[in-house]
């Protein structure tokens, strides 16, 4: 069930640390372990230095041992949609393949679901360097 991948991004966007931008963003993957990692941005005095959510999940599933995701959500407030950077589109590719679904969410839910293909077309990832 995507409902347990909300549940991780919204928990993590909870524990943002965001006091620059006052703008806290959490997001989830689902490894192909089964088990879901999650993160939130962590911003820096030195302001380039700020980590995004999605890199910070993508870490915490690596570390755990896992290397293949399926189901991204990313969460964020206000009226647009967080989508994610393109550095993180970059970051989700590396360990998706193009159809990977990315949930887009508000704290209410799902509010759009794309694909990494649909965000990231014509990319280049680790099959360029075979
Ligand atoms: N942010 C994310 O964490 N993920 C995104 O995909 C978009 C932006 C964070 C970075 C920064 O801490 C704050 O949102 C404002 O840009």
């Amino acid at each position: 069930m995507t409902e347990d991948l909300i549940a991780a991004a919204r928990e993590a966007m909870g524990r943002a640390y965001a006091p620059y931008s006052g703008f806290s963003v959490g997001a989830a993957v689902r490894a192909d372990n089964g088990r879901i990692y999650s993160g939130c941005n962590v911003e820096n005095a030195a302001y380039p230095e700020g980590l995004c959510a999605e890199a910070s999940a993508i870490a915490a599933m690596v570390n755990a041992g896992a290397q293949r995701l399926s189901e991204v959500c990313v969460m964020g407030k206000g009226d647009a949609l967080v989508t994610p950077c393109g550095g993180c589109r970059q970051k989700i590719r590396e360990f998706a393949v193009g159809s990977t679904a990315i949930h887009i969410c508000g704290p209410d839910g799902i509010r759009m679901t794309t694909s990494l293909d649909e965000l990231l077309p014509h990319s280049f990832g680790p099959e360029n360097l075979k």
